[in-house]
């Protein structure tokens, strides 16, 4: 729909936006206990953790604004909280107004909504799990949400281990049944972590019970509002979607953002050093004797020296890297990796890690590190 006038005379701003209905606002959920990437979540809000050199929330409030979507309540713990205001601040470095809504616990996606529920008010909404990547953004979905108003649209995608999701019964277009984390999946089909709802969602999650893992499920207020008559409207992704919950899926993420970098040399490279493929170099970042292979982003001052940088690596503001070889891994600021006699490869390095070789020849490093360690090879 063009833009246009709205029934009392108001001006619809937004490309896409019905006249008469509210603006979408956005809620994204980034409280939660993050316990599958500890230790890095011991110190540090899993949202905040970097895929290609910048916070996964990020990717949620720019994919937001990037669809018209501007008014931004952001769901927090009371543990990273302060963490993740100061990272994204009152958004107008994305175009965006943030609210910050503190959860006490994480008593599930549904209660989060139930929390943030004076901030949304009677508008509908976008809510968007802070831990999730879409590669194909938001856009298409708000438009279809606007156009047909739906009282939900959710989104699905096939994966191969359906038993770790809420999942979806189809019968031909129609829901049938969502289930979150079944022992036995009625389908392959995934929900996944972004959803679109009216303020009938409200009803729905007042009306829950915990649930056998202590939480308000989202998936079961879904399923009340399909017993209630209402429309829910499913989707399958086309693009990409990840949820970087675990280590695996987080470097998953990191090579299918890198897969679309662009070369942007900032830093200097030495007569020694080649830069193959796709690189980003940060500013003040400096390759001596080395060799980058793309895709990979390294970071302001970072040094990489008699090294190697492989394939789908991020590497953090101010690492240094010497003497050794890193590849399909994700190493934060600060941190140091010297003295390798094997190639790191599909690894976790939180701030200001110390990883050095000492004695022995180590075979293979597979390592999930937190922040400020301090690991010796022998
Ligand atoms: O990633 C998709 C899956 O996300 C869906 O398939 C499931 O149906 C849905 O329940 C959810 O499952 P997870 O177990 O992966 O959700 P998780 O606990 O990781 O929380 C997702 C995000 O929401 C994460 O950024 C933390 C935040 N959160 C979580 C809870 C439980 C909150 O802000 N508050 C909460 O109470």
């Amino acid at each position: 729909m063009p833009i246009g006038e709205g029934p009392n005379g108001s001006f619809c701003q937004r490309v896409g936006l019905q006249p008469g209905m509210e603006p979408l606002k956005g809620l994204i959920l980034s409280g939660g206990a993050g316990t599958r990437l500890r230790p890095i979540t011991h110190t540090s809000a899993k949202q905040l953790v970097p895929v290609a050199n910048k916070p996964v929330l990020f990717y949620g409030i720019e994919a937001l604004v990037e669809a018209g979507v501007t008014e931004i309540g952001i769901i927090i713990a009371p543990e990273t909280g302060e963490e993740i205001r100061a990272a994204a601040g009152d958004g107008s470095a994305f175009g965006a107004r943030i609210t910050y809504i503190v959860q006490d616990a994480p008593r599930g996606l549904a209660h989060a909504v139930l929390t943030a529920a004076e901030f949304l008010g009677d508008s509908p909404f976008v809510m968007y799990l802070g831990d999730n990547l879409l590669r194909d953004g938001l856009r298409g979905l708000v438009a279809t949400f606007e156009s047909e108003e739906p009282d939900a649209l959710i989104l699905l995608t096939p994966v191969a281990e359906p038993q770790h999701y809420g999942v979806a019964e189809l019968d031909g277009e129609r829901i049938v049944r969502l289930v979150e984390k079944p022992k036995d999946p009625p389908s392959n089909l995934a929900l996944v972590g972004v959803y679109l709802f009216t303020a009938a969602i409200f009803e729905a999650a007042r009306a829950l019970e915990p649930s056998w893992r202590g939480e308000l499920e989202i998936t079961e207020a879904i399923q009340g509002l399909i017993d209630d008559g209402r429309t829910v409207r499913s989707e399958i992704v086309t693009g990409w979607w990840k949820d970087t919950g675990q280590l695996a899926d987080m470097l998953e993420a990191n090579r299918l953002v890198l897969e679309e970098v662009q070369t942007r040399l900032e830093g200097s490279v030495d007569d020694a050093s080649t830069v193959e493929g796709r690189v980003v170099l940060e500013p003040g970042a400096s390759l001596v004797r080395s060799v980058v292979r793309g895709p990979a982003v390294i970071g302001a001052d970072a040094l990489i020296e008699d090294a190697y940088v492989g394939p789908y690596t991020s590497i953090g503001d101010e690492v240094r890297i010497s003497r050794s070889e890193v590849e399909h891994s994700i190493i934060l600021a600060g941190s140091t990796v010297a003295d390798l006699a094997t190639r790191m490869e599909a690894s976790l390095l939180g701030r200001n890690v110390k990883l050095t070789r000492s004695e022995g020849i180590p075979r293979t490093l597979r390592l999930l590190v937190g922040d400020n360690s301090t690991i010796e090879i022998v």
